[in-house]
Formats: C-alpha cells, structure tokens, sequence
C-alpha cells in the first residue's frame, strides 16, 4: 500500500497506526487535537482534522492521496453517546458520508461495535439481525449503513472490546485492561461486573487484521466480525490478568453490570465470525485469547518487558 489515513487517533487508531508503521506503510493520524504519543515516535504523522467537516477532509484526502482509510473517530465513550445520542449518531453518521463521498474507489475499514446487538444472544455472527443496544450501538448501526450505502469499497469491520498497554501516567486509561492492571499493582480493589459478557481483542490483534483487509485482494464482505476467542465477564477476565502479573486475587471484586458504569452496556458483548478466515488474505491470521495476551503484555505492566 502506499498510504493510508486513519481518521481517530485514540486508543484503538493510535494500534492501527503503530502497526502499520512497523510493516513500513505510510501512515496519517488524523484527529481534532494531537495524540497522546507523538505518531512521529513510531515513524506516522498526524494532522488536526475534524472530520465532521467535508471541507476539511477534502483538503486532507487531497493532500495524503491514501489507498486505504480506517474510521476510527469518536465519540466512542457509551455513557456520553447514551446522554446525547443526537449528537453522536450525526458525528458518526457525517464523518461516514464525507468520507464514503470524497474517497471513492479507496478501501475504507470502519472499526463498528457489538453494541449493534442488544445481548440477548450468547454471541453473534455477521448474519445475526442487528437490534443496537444503546444510543452509541444506533450511531454505529447508522453509520455503517451510510458507508455501506455510499462507498465501492467498504467494509464495517464490528469489533469487540479492545485492549492493551497503556502507561501508568496516562491520566485516564482507555482500555479496561489497563486500568484493571494498574489498579491491581497498586494493590487497590476492581469492582468489575459477573454480569456482562465480552469476547475481548488485543489492539494488536486488531490492527494486523485491519492491515490485512485493508490490503486484501478482491472485494470484501460488507459487514465482518472480530472477536477474540475467550467469552469471560469482565471479572473473570480480571482473575486473568490478576494472575498474569501476580497481583493479589482478592483485589478483584464481582460485582452486578447494573451497579458500575457498564450498566448500558448488552449483557453479551460477544462476536463470532463466519466470514474472516474464509477469507484468503486472513487465513493465516490468529487472534490471542484473554491468557495468552495477558501473559504477553503482563511485563510492560510491571516494567520487565525487555527495552
Ligand atoms: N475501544 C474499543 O473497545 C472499541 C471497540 C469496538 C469499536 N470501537 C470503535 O473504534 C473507534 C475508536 O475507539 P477508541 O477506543 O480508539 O476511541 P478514543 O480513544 O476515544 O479515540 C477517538 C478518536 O477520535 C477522534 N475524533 C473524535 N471526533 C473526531 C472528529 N470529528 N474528527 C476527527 N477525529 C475525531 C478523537 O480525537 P479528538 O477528540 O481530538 O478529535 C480521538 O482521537 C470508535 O468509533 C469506536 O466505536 C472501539
């Protein structure tokens, strides 16, 4: 590939990026304000873009000339979309349409939810009828529908929750294993739901299969799920990562999904997919369950991973 643009450079763009950079792509973060981590760091640029406004992203499609795009903007917080749910479906929906109109003929990955179900079903496949579980599950849902409807080359890529590494210093931690990990090391309690079911993701993981579909030949299925292989509640998951870094079990503290800030959230949160590995660019392709990741990232946590 000779360029992609990734629209969103938070928690799950700055992956994408990352990887991308590392197979030698040139890659363009795009956001409102600057990432984080300077993408310079790992060998991306940034540019200030709000991505609401087509103007603004002509002038950058025009600028970068990507062969691939990755939509991975906000708002992505469940508790704010659920408090303006107006304002979150047009931010997604808008971003989705300039996008699919100004690029035509370019590979567009967009990174949707499994909020799109409501968690009756234990887990759900790509040909499960959507049924969104809250007010950012209906933005996603409808800006799937816009990119789908719009775009020659697209694909709404659902994905379950994701995680990995972020520093102790971040100030908020984006990711429910880092904040876990954190906490656990610092030997302070994580209340976490015995009630609400996730197939989670490592970022990585995530970002090989974004990189690969975004250079997979041959035209995509619309719609694709990604899910790692483990369905754990949120605090059996926690159990897990307690035990990779050798924190202290009783820390972590079960507790109902209505009483925390999940409450919002399906009670599955789970995928599965029927379409990925058939595909032949992603046949290779293995995602890590939640003992293997946390075993793999438990050393950055506690500042053993080798420099
Ligand atoms: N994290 C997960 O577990 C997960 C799972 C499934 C799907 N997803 C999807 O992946 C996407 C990213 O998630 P995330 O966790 O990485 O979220 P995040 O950390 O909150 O990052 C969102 C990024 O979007 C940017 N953004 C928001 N509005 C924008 C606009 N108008 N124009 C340009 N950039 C804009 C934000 O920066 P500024 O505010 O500075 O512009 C930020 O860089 C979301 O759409 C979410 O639905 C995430």
């Amino acid at each position: 590939m000779s360029g992609v643009l990734v629209i969103g450079s938070g928690f799950v763009g700055t992956g994408v990026a990352r990887r991308l950079s590392a197979d030698g792509i040139p890659v363009t973060l795009a956001s409102r304000g600057r990432p984080a981590t300077p993408p310079a760091a790992y060998g991306a640029r940034w540019s200030a873009l709000d991505a609401t406004v087509p103007e603004a992203c002509g002038r950058l499609l025009d600028r970068v000339r990507p062969d691939g795009v990755v939509l991975v903007h906000g708002p992505s917080d469940v508790t704010w979309c659920e408090a303006h749910p107006a304002a979150a479906e047009r931010a997604h929906t808008v971003v989705a349409d300039n996008i699919a109109s100004l690029a035509p003929g370019v590979r567009i990955v967009l990174i949707s939810t499994d909020n799109v179900f409501d968690g009756a079903a234990e887990r759900n496949a790509e040909s499960a009828p959507v049924s969104p579980a809250n007010a950012y599950g209906r933005a996603k849902r409808r800006a799937e529908e816009v990119l789908l409807a719009t775009a020659a080359d697209a694909v709404a890529l659902r994905v379950s929750l994701v995680y990995g590494y972020e520093p102790a210093d971040a100030g908020k931690w984006l990711n429910f294993f880092a904040a876990c990990a954190h906490h656990l090391l610092r030997g302070e309690p994580v209340r976490a739901p015995d009630d609400h079911w996730t197939t989670p993701i490592a970022v990585d993981d995530v970002a090989r299969v974004t990189a690969a579909l975004l250079d997979a030949a041959g035209p995509l299925p619309p719609v694709l799920h990604l899910a790692g292989p483990d369905r754990v509640t949120r605090a059996e998951w926690a159990l897990t990562i307690a035990d990779a870094l050798g924190a202290d079990a009783r820390l972590v503290v079960p507790v109902p999904k209505a009483r925390t800030r999940y409450a919002s959230r399906p009670r599955n949160a789970c995928l599965t997919s029927d379409l990925l590995t058939a595909l032949p660019a992603l046949r290779s392709l293995s995602v890590r369950g939640v003992d293997a990741a946390a075993r793999a990232l438990a050393p950055e946590f506690t500042g053993s991973a080798a420099p």
